[in-house]
């Protein structure tokens, strides 16, 4: 039996693809497709694929031609792939004529003729671009603009702020066409709207986007009560637009490397999920400011509880709280999360600082994550048997805003949900709640 194999990425599945899977499949018996993940996308600078590799497998799956279909995760699978499945011709199209001849050394190489005038780039061009709009123009903002031109040809195109000279100086230095002085104006020049305002004014400035009818990328933590958090999601729903929180460390692709590897069961059952984000902040800092809902639980919370949920769900049976408190926020607490057969524990300080990895203890071996765990790009699989241990590395680029704002505008592309659930999202809220009200909080 003659083995075929081909590669790519099948974004936006075209007639371009099918040509060339028909004329692969043709000159042999049976034909491999690979299908690139959208982590080694990212890694290659392919950052605005509109399907994700479910989508696009199902697509090649569909149109018949491919009797298996592998998916391409890193750069040198190729001689692998070809050697472990006996693959007798590696065809790929005319557009990479020569750069495949390395692997003459292995099998045919055949380059298959381009369907002319259809591309998947052509397809996401002739996509809407999304024009977004900010709110607030601080640095979190400020780090925001550059990374949202590394996503397709979307721009930002407004920019909001109380404050006339601020909003005047950022729109100068980023070349933000629209100054808007108010969120209506801003609402008119935009389709959606990057809330990146302090805590305490996300509930009001997402309740008028969203009933503006845009949609919304809110910076974390998102609201602090639960009810604001359902009353806002279901205000999206209602009225079909994307409301995702802009938990950067969601949409980090190692990050979710690592949830779906040990949800297979490599270091067994999972016992104890440990995570701390610790960032020593000035004192007369905002995030200190008891009035405008500083705390080192306000401030850092959601980014220990991600990988908590993740892993042990949101189900949990009870929470205490550890807090050392001063002028009338935490400068540190110590969280304990039981749930029936696990526990997870986490450390958030603004005025304490500790290491910041995450251990994650299982019944056969434990993932280690260095700090800042919460930028994965490395992490370690350990075991008794330190012949066993493995490590990943990943890259994570840039200020890492990209990998969320791509997962923002494919929701909005695509009618679907970003990485953190609905649930997921309620009950970050509600613990944040929980320790504002004081229940189960012991000061230290
Ligand atoms: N292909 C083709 N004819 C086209 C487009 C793609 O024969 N008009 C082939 C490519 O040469 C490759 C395979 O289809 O062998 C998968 O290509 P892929 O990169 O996924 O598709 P493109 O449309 O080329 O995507 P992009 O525009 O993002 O490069």
């Amino acid at each position: 039996m003659k083995k075929v194999i081909t590669y790519g990425t099948f974004d936006l599945f075209h007639e371009g693809h099918v040509n060339l899977l028909r004329r692969a499949k043709a000159l042999g018996d049976w034909l491999i497709v690979g299908v690139t993940t959208d982590n080694f996308d990212m890694q290659r600078g392919k950052m605005n694929t509109c399907d994700n590799v479910m989508e696009r497998i199902e697509a090649v799956k569909a149109c018949g031609y491919a009797d298996q279909i592998i998916i391409e995760e890193y750069r040198g699978q190729k001689i692998e792939d070809i050697q472990k499945y006996g693959v007798d011709i590696f065809a790929i199209g005319s557009d990479w004529e020569g750069y495949f001849d390395y692997l003459k050394d292995y099998c045919e190489v055949v380059y298959l003729p381009r369907t002319e005038g259809i591309s998947s780039s052509q397809l996401r061009e002739e996509r809407p671009a999304v024009r977004l709009g900010i709110i607030g123009t601080g640095s979190i903002a400020s780090r925001f603009v550059p990374e949202a031109a590394f996503v397709g040809s979307n721009k930002v195109v407004a920019a909001y702020n109380p404050d006339p000279a601020e909003r005047t100086r950022f729109c100068e230095k980023f070349r933000i066409p629209v100054s808007a002085d108010s969120p209506e104006a801003l609402f008119t020049a935009c389709d959606a709207v990057y809330i990146a305002s302090p805590i305490y004014t996300h509930y009001e400035y997402a309740k008028q986007a969203l009933e503006a009818g845009k949609h919304v990328l809110c910076e974390i933590p998102f609201v602090l009560k639960e009810s604001e958090a359902a009353e806002l999601l279901d205000l999206a729903e209602r009225s079909g637009l994307v409301l995702m929180p802009a938990h950067k460390t969601a949409s980090c692709p190692a990050f979710n490397h690592l949830v779906s590897l040990l949800r297979s069961g490599p270091i067994g059952e999972i016992v104890e999920v440990n995570a701390s984000v610790t960032t020593l902040t000035d004192e007369r800092s905002e995030k200190l400011d008891a009035a405008r809902a500083g705390g080192s639980m306000n401030e850092n919370a959601v980014f220990p509880l991600l990988p908590v949920f993740k892993l042990l769900g949101t189900q949990w049976e009870s929470i205490d709280f550890f807090a050392k408190m001063r002028a009338g926020v935490d400068i540190f607490t110590k969280a304990v999360i039981r749930y029936p057969h696990a526990v997870a524990s986490f450390q958030v300080g603004l005025g304490v600082k500790t290491e910041g990895n995450m251990v994650v203890s299982g019944t056969k071996g434990y993932a280690y994550v260095p700090a800042p765990w919460w930028k994965t790009n490395y992490f370690e699989l350990r075991f008794e048997d330190q012949n066993l241990n493995k490590k990943y590395f990943y890259p994570y680029d840039g200020e890492g805003l990209r990998y969320e704002i791509k997962d923002f505008v494919s929701c909005i592309h695509n009618g679907s949900h970003g990485k953190l659930t609905r649930q997921e999202i309620l009950r970050m809220s509600r613990v944040q709640e929980l320790f504002l009200a004081g229940k189960n909080v012991y000061e230290i």
